[in-house]
């Protein structure tokens, strides 16, 4: 099939990328590399074998994606374009509206004008209401909806935006896929995470203490009602995702019509110092600790009831954490910099 992958340069893109090359898909990337190199695409081609098309558009340009989706003719979108930083959005809102809403609708108004009816969509653990007491765990497709951010409310409002698309469109075939906390790269150490300047995420951060970049990890937090007072999260291998797109385009494009929601994580969850635990194991580096406060809004615990995806797809997550954290220390010991200079 011919697949548009908007954001195809980006952390989750790329990898998904790669397993539709792999699997003798033709790939469009739509990127406006606002936070992704184009180096990206020049090692999707030599770990897939096969290089993607490229057109270099802005989501928020309703003449650059239609324009994209009339040349390339795809049968599928993976829409994985969009802004991500919790922080951020708080200082920003109007962007991240302005990116994941409206850049969503203006794809979206593409597809129905040139009758592309599969779609699967990135959206997030955050569109959950914290969790806040054990029984709210694990989080469930019908758990209680309740984002605590711009970003969170920006990937629902693009959910009730797919929803009442297909419920107008009886070809409409959407897949909104709820990720919680993808970390790791490709075993082959030539693509993975490359946040730009200093990292949000815990992996990242890690990683770079590990390879020298950064002096320590700040402990944000280590007085939650955990086993060892640290967060615990739903990390996922960013390989099991990106099998996980694949699967769920095959549910689509085997006849599916409508639009369904589904979590994508493992149903374990990893508190930080195992996280920094097995990251020390993989590297063989010690990472030096600093604590520190909890951001505002961190919660205590959060993982996945994945239980549908195994039904609906036959998905399961198989990579464990010591893979993660293998894969992620392979790609950032040989890329310190990232895509701009490989060692
Ligand atoms: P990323 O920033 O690495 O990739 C996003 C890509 O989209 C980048 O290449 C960027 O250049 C591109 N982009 C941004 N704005 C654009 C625009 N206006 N026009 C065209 N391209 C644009 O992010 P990621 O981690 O790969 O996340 C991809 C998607 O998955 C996002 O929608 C994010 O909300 C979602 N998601 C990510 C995580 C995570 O932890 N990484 C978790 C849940 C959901
Ligand atoms: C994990 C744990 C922190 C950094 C994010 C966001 C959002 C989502 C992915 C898009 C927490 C602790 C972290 C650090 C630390 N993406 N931590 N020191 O907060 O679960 O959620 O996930 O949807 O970006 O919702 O992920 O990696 O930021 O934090 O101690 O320097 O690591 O307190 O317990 P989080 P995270």
């Amino acid at each position: 099939m011919n697949v548009l992958v908007t954001g195809g340069a980006g952390y989750i893109g790329s990898h998904v990328c790669v397993e539709l090359l792999e699997q003798g898909h033709n790939v469009t990337v739509f990127d406006n590399f606002s936070n992704s190199s184009r180096n990206v695409l020049e090692r999707i081609s030599q770990v897939a074998g096969k290089r993607p098309s490229l057109y270099e558009g802005d989501l928020r340009k309703a003449q650059n994606i239609g324009c994209a989706i009339l040349t390339h003719k795809p049968d599928a979108v993976m829409h994985f374009a969009g802004l991500k930083a919790v922080g951020e959005s708080v200082i920003k809102p109007l962007d991240y509206y302005e990116t994941n809403v409206s850049g969503t609708v203006n794809m979206l108004k593409a597809m129905q004008a040139f009758n592309v009816n599969h779609l699967v969509f990135s959206s997030s653990a955050t569109v959950y209401a914290p969790p806040t007491t054990p029984d709210d765990l694990p989080l469930t497709e019908s758990s209680a909806l309740g984002p605590v951010s711009p970003y969170g409310r920006s990937k629902l409002a693009v959910e009730h935006v797919l929803a009442d698309y297909a419920a107008a469109n009886p070809y409409a075939s959407i897949a909104m896929l709820r990720y919680f906390n993808p970390i790791g790269a490709h075993p082959s150490g030539l693509i993975g995470e490359d946040p730009k300047g200093i990292p949000n995420n815990l992996l990242p951060y890690i990683a770079q203490v590990a390879v020298g970049k950064l002096p320590h990890l700040t402990l944000l937090g280590h007085g939650f009602d955990t086993p060892d007072g640290t967060g615990i999260r739903d990390y996922v291998h960013i390989m099991d995702l990106a099998e996980g797109h694949l699967a769920a385009l095959d549910y689509l494009t085997a006849g599916f019509e409508g639009c369904f929601a589904m979590n994508l994580g493992t149903g374990q969850g990893h508190s930080v110092l195992e996280v920094i635990a097995a990251f020390e194991r993989a590297s063989g580096k010690t990472i030096p600790i600093v604590e520190g406060t909890p951001r505002p809004g961190d919660i205590a615990v959060c993982y996945a009831d994945a239980s549908k995806a195994q039904e609906l797809l036959g998905w399961k997550a198989t990579c464990t954490l010591a893979d993660m954290c293998a894969d992620a220390w392979r790609w950032q010991s040989r890329n310190p910099e990232g895509y701009g200079r490989r060692q």
